[in-house]
């Protein structure tokens, strides 16, 4: 079978999780969460120490990780997950310590091109909806559809607020969206794959559109364009 990919790129919190993971499951694609690979690249950095005081030890870091990969995990009802290193992570990358240093992560370029390497492995001979920053631009540039998702910071800090409750981290508003400021700022400025949006990509502002009605637009969309 011929890889079929659909890149969801954009901005943090403006719903590129919800609405990737709903077009694959409507498809009956796999879901690749590319964001989720930095986050685990990073916990693994700070777990094995090779980040003091925000320094990322690149050298060391790459050495370790060149004998490690992602994989996907299929359970029995047929829902696909990533492991890396053979094992599975969850809600904790998603806290505050992983947010704050993730793009510091993920704009070096050692990184970056592991990643690389590793999603083009997970992606062979299937049809995938892949999230993330540089997807449509630079992972997979000929991706038959790309989407590009955007949302307003007030829309998109109260979303991420209203996540972070739900998993019971405790939180702080302004923390949250001095992150989601910060975090956009380094992942758009960085040399090295930078988060823009791609010359052929759909856009849709999300911020006064419901799950429903921004999975139906990329739904028409990738209907009209995807072909058969
Ligand atoms: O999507 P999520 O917010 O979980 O991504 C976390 C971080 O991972 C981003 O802020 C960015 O620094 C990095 N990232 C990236 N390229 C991707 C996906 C995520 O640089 N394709």
């Amino acid at each position: 079978m011929p890889e079929n990919i659909i890149s969801v790129d954009g901005f943090s919190s403006t719903g590129k999780s919800t609405l990737a993971s709903k077009l694959a499951e409507y498809y009956n694609f796999y879901y690749l969460n590319s964001g989720l690979m930095y986050r685990i690249i990073s916990y693994f950095a700070l777990k094995n120490g090779f980040i003091i005081k925000d320094k990322v030890n690149e050298s060391q870091l790459i050495n370790k990780l060149n004998n490690l990969n992602f994989d996907w995990i299929i359970d029995k009802n047929g829902n696909n997950s990533l492991s890396f290193d053979g094992k599975t992570f969850g809600d904790k990358m998603y806290s505050f310590e992983i947010s704050d240093i993730v793009s510091s992560v993920a704009k070096l370029e050692s990184v970056r091109k592991f990643l690389f390497t590793q999603q083009k492995n997970l992606v062979l001979q299937k049809s995938v909806v892949v999230e993330g920053r540089d997807i449509g631009t630079v992972v997979f540039p000929d991706a038959k559809v790309k989407i590009f998702l955007s949302a307003d910071l007030d829309i998109r800090t109260k979303r991420r607020n209203k996540q972070i409750e739900e998993n019971n981290i405790s939180f702080d508003t302004k923390k949250v969206e001095d992150n989601l400021i910060k975090r956009d700022k380094t992942d758009s400025e960085r040399k090295i794959a930078p988060l823009k949006k791609p010359k052929d990509a759909f856009e849709i502002d999300t911020s006064k559109k419901s799950e429903l009605e921004v999975f139906n637009i990329a739904k028409n969309y990738i209907e009209t364009n995807l072909g058969s």
